[in-house]
């Protein structure tokens, strides 16, 4: 199937007013023909001969008709021009590749800010991976950096000279973390070999941290160690529970029986800042702390087995009960929640608001709306799961800090349904409104947040190929959603929202609240990128032929939307990079607006084995945050040069310090024009 099959089909009379999504099931019937492409004239007459959805769809799709079929190894050869007329970006496109060592566009210095173990404060210890402990790594900057998110330093206005960074850590590999934990021919950690040492480095590991950056006198970034405001919060950091499941019987456990007081946080994803300076952090894939087997008939069965808990893929439970589910059933119930820190109060409790719903939270980015309400979008990300909007009770405060501080308390979480037209709604999460009632097994609001995906269901959302970032771009409104893949989803359950089954490459949907007004409970919708590569007709892929063979890519996760108001994405292919795209995971430049709308191209790409995550800007859009996570580990055995499972002793880049004694670790990495300036202009 080419692109140009979509144009043919909308000129067809007996196809008048047919949605995208009801087009791309009808192209499936249609030929592969690559060659047969448009003409410029032709994109211009669909983009404007269209209106809606349609008309979005169609330009993009004619446009993408265009596209030179090139395979990646032509496009390696090729010339890729700095500027694209029309072009909002301006940088010279690096290549798909993949290899030890991180690439960035010419022009570009990337350099390594902080990593895994080092120190934050003035008596951390000295990192030695030979010798870690718990109480090291509690002082130390915490594995697998996820979200990245900049607050300006006390008294200053912005982020472009100095900044209190704040980083998740989302997770732990074992693997190549520690000593003899794996199995060389599997690859699979031995649980019998996590001891309590290594699961304390492990619960330490996690979390987050938050870290004075400041910009020296040569335009260069550095962390300050000992800042004031360095904090680390991992597993065992007090926090509060608030909102309208705060207290309630389930989330009250042997250790907490009041309900509302819980220890650490886990598996932070992405996350975001809100206006009132404080940082959102965002609790994923909770379940794979857990273990053990809850008791039979015990309530909490069907709510456990909806998030996949007991997920066992730590060992934790063997030496903390809490986290064991015959021992203690509802402390899983205490995660999957979006945290509020204050990162300028090192001595604050951060706070988990349940009124945002429980679930496998992506990001939580905010936007202020018209009438001054905040609302801030998160995606649950697992297979055929949902996305999420919440919008405060009150109003944002711009002239009184203290008065935001509990906003994220009170509001209406609502869930998405994507219409075949290109309308959808939202759908709120309110008990005893609809089917959220005790006839349905919700007999309170803390039961519809805590099983916010049962209630999802009953009100028949739009089950999505794994929702990960979700962001709204404060210059334009416009709401981005990158659905990464869904490789389950079949034939029989393909949607307009989600178009192609066996989704190996994932999507783009750009979305906008009626009248723009983000309070708004209907939105328009349309694909901006449908990933994957062009020159493959079977992967029905779509992007502007302006795009080139390097400019195609798989997997879409993290977002950034930079000061100019540009979309930045970033990747994750996971293990199976190889099947996805071939190369490793990276960032790529999107145009939104014009005709180069759904043009792609790669600015940066990360080592091998590693994802790309906590995009972010300085005010100035002079520097460029990238959380490189798990360098070494995800799909080594694809990596011809290496080609088996990474060890401790044996992994296949020991990035960012080439030291044989010195296994990689993640980090994050500054990004700056050489000279200064804008970055992609
Ligand atoms: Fe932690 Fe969905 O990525
Ligand atoms: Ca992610
Ligand atoms: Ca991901």
């Amino acid at each position: 199937m080419t692109q140009k099959d979509y144009a043919t089909l909308a000129a067809k009379p007996e196809n008048a007013g047919l949605t995208f999504g009801e087009l791309y099931e009808i192209s499936e019937d249609i030929p592969s023909n690559p060659t047969a492409n448009p003409t410029m004239g032709d994109v211009i007459n669909a983009r404007l001969g269209r209106r809606g959805v349609l008309g979005g769809m169609l330009a993009t799709a004619a446009m993408s008709a265009a596209m030179p079929a090139l395979g990646v190894g032509e496009a390696q050869a090729q010339t890729v021009a700095t500027g694209l007329p029309g072009a909002t970006f301006n940088f010279q496109e690096i290549s798909h590749g993949v290899d030890e060592r991180h690439h960035v566009a010419a022009g570009y210095d990337a350099d390594v800010l902080i990593r895994w173990g080092d120190p934050l404060f003035g008596d951390s210890p000295t990192f030695d991976p030979e010798r870690q402990t718990g109480a090291a790594q509690a002082r130390q900057f915490g594995y697998n950096c996820d979200y990245v998110g900049l607050a300006p330093m006390p008294g200053a206005t912005d982020t472009s000279r100095a900044a209190l960074m704040c980083v998740n850590h989302e997770y732990t590999s074992p693997e190549i973390m520690f000593r003899g934990v794996s199995n060389p021919q599997t690859g699979r950690v031995d649980a019998t070999k996590m001891t309590k040492e290594f699961v304390d480095v492990e619960m330490a590991a996690h979390g987050t941290s938050i870290v004075e950056i400041v910009r020296g006198a040569n335009g260069k970034w550095s962390y300050t160690r000992g800042g004031r405001h360095n904090r680390r919060i991992d597993i065992s950091t007090p926090m509060r529970l608030s909102g309208p499941a705060a207290g309630h019987d389930r989330l009250k456990t042997a250790a907490d029986p009041s309900g509302r007081a819980v220890n650490g946080t886990i598996n932070n994803c992405a996350g975001g800042m809100t206006p009132w300076g404080t940082y959102l952090t965002a609790e994923e894939n909770f379940h794979g702390y857990f273990a053990g087997t809850l008791a039979a008939g015990h309530s909490e069965t069907a709510n456990h087995q909806r998030y996949g808990v007991p997920g066992r893929w730590y060992n934790w439970a063997s030496f903390y009960d809490r986290f064991d589910l015959g021992k203690e059933p509802n402390e899983a119930n205490r995660h999957g929640w979006i945290v509020e820190i204050d990162p300028y109060d090192p001595a604050s409790t951060p706070i988990k608001r349940t009124a945002l719903g429980r679930f496998k939270h992506e990001g939580a980015e905010t936007i202020v709306a018209r009438d001054g309400r905040v609302v801030l979008y998160s995606g649950d990300d697992e297979r055929f799961e949902y996305a999420f909007k919440f919008v405060t009770a009150g109003r944002y405060n711009p002239q009184n800090r203290q008065a935001n501080m509990n906003l994220l308390d009170e509001g209406t979480l609502y869930v998405a349904k994507y219409n075949a037209d290109g309308s959808g709604e939202w759908l709120p999460l309110v008990h005893g409104q609809g089917p959220l009632t005790a006839a349905n097994g919700f007999n309170s609001q803390a039961d519809v947040l805590i099983e916010a995906r049962r209630a999802g269901d009953v009100l028949g959302a739009t089950k999505m190929d794994r929702p990960e970032d979700f962001e709204p771009n404060k210059r334009t409104g416009k709401i981005y959603l990158a659905l990464t893949n869904n490789n389950q989803r079949n034939a029989q359950q393909i949607d307009a929202a989600n178009p192609r089954a066996e989704n190996n490459w994932g999507h783009l949907i750009e979305m906008t609240e009626d009248g723009g007004d983000h309070t708004a409970t209907r939105f328009r919708w349309e694909m901006l990128i449908v990933c994957g590569n062009p020159a493959q007709p079977a992967q029905r892929a779509m992007y502007n032929p302006a795009t080139t063979a390097n400019g195609w890519f798989a997997c879409p996760d993290n977002m950034a939307i930079d000061p100019q108001g540009r979309l930045w994405v970033g990747t994750d292919q996971g293990t199976a990079w190889r099947a996805a795209s071939g190369t490793s995971d990276g960032i790529w430049a999107i145009e939104t607006e014009g005709a180069l709308r759904g043009t792609s191209r790669m600015f940066f790409r990360v080592p091998v084995g590693a994802e790309i995550c906590g995009m972010n800007f300085t005010s100035d859009g002079q520097g460029m945050t990238v959380a490189v996570q798990h360098p070494a580990t995800d799909g080594a055995r694809d990596y011809a040069p290496f080609g088996r499972h990474p060890t401790f002793d044996d992994m296949p880049t020991r990035w960012p310090d080439f030291q044989a004694n010195m296994p990689a670790r993640p980090s994050v990495v500054m990004i700056t024009k050489q000279g200064g300036g804008v970055i992609g202009t």
